[in-house]
This record gives structure tokens, C-alpha cells and sequence, in this order.
């Protein structure tokens, strides 16, 4: 099963960013425990970051006929980007949104998630444990949808 991690812009700045709010450890880190539980998990996951809007549209186009689902944090396109929506509904694989930060208890422009609406589960408020919940979680998705 393969699988891609898309992570948007500042994301690559954890560890230095805000640790109060996004934790100390880096962007490295995440990518090494997302590895670590893709290999537990027996999934094959590509890891991307960019700070770029168009970057991440194309991310998610790439992902049509090689991946069989997306994990994706856009983080702060999350809440402005009709470009990543569209990207998400024309490639039509089954999405999950990650956020590190539980964006519900936030700031108000934060309180809308465009992504999020062609995303079929999301996990928040959880840290990098966010990204292990929505691995297992698509798996489990994605077995039960071939065995159907
Ligand atoms: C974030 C939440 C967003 O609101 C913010 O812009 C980020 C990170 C999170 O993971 O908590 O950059 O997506």
C-alpha cells in the first residue's frame, strides 16, 4: 500500500516555530516517526513539504495513479486554499487532514478548513501523533474498501 504525506508551508520550521504551540522537536524528527510507523505498519509512504501553494497542488496531482491515499497538513493553506481543495476532489483518493495544533480551540481565521471538506476523517490537537492515528486509520479505510 502506498501512500503520500504531504505537509505545507513552516512545517519544516518545527522545532524552531512557536514550540509552545507545534512541540521542540524538528521537522526531521516527524518525517523519521512517520517512516518508523509506516515500516511498523507495513505501508510504503513518500514524505513531502513545501511552502508553496501551486508546489502542494502538484504534490497532490502526483499522487493519481501511484499513491492509494493522501495524508495531508496544509497548514496554514488549510484555511485559504480553494487551489488545494480542487486538487484534493480532482484526484479523488481517499485524503485524511492532520493538524498538530487543535485548530477548533484557536484563532477564528483558523476556524475554517477548506482542505478539510474533501478529506474523509481528521485527526487534530494530537502532535506528531496525529500523523500515526491518520496512517492507521487510512489503512484500515483502504483494506476494508478492497475487501467490499
Ligand atoms: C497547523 C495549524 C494551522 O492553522 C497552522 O497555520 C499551521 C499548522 C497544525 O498542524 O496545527 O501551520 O496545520
Amino acid at each position: 500500500m502506498k501512500l503520500f504525506v504531504i505537509n505545507g508551508p513552516n512545517l519544516n520550521m518545527l522545532g524552531i516555530r512557536e514550540p509552545d504551540v507545534y512541540g521542540a522537536q524538528t521537522y526531521d524528527q516527524l518525517v523519521a516517526f512517520i517512516q518508523e510507523v509506516a515500516k511498523r505498519e507495513c505501508v510504503d509512504v513518500s514524505v513531502y513539504q513545501s511552502n508553496h501553494e501551486g508546489e502542494i497542488v502538484d504534490l497532490i496531482q502526483s499522487a493519481y495513479g501511484v499513491a492509494e491515499g493522501i495524508i495531508i497538513n496544509p497548514a496554514a493553506y488549510t484555511h485559504t486554499s480553494i487551489a488545494i481543495l480542487d486538487a484534493l476532489k480532482a484526484v479523488a483518493l481517499p485524503a485524511v487532514e492532520v493538524h498538530l495544533s487543535d485548530v477548533r480551540k484557536r484563532e477564528a481565521f483558523r476556524q475554517i478548513s477548506y482542505a478539510g471538506q474533501a478529506c474523509i476523517q481528521t485527526f487534530m490537537g494530537h502532535g506528531w501523533k496525529g500523523y500515526e492515528e491518520a496512517l492507521v486509520w487510512l489503512k484500515a479505510h483502504l483494506s476494508d474498501s478492497k475487501e467490499r
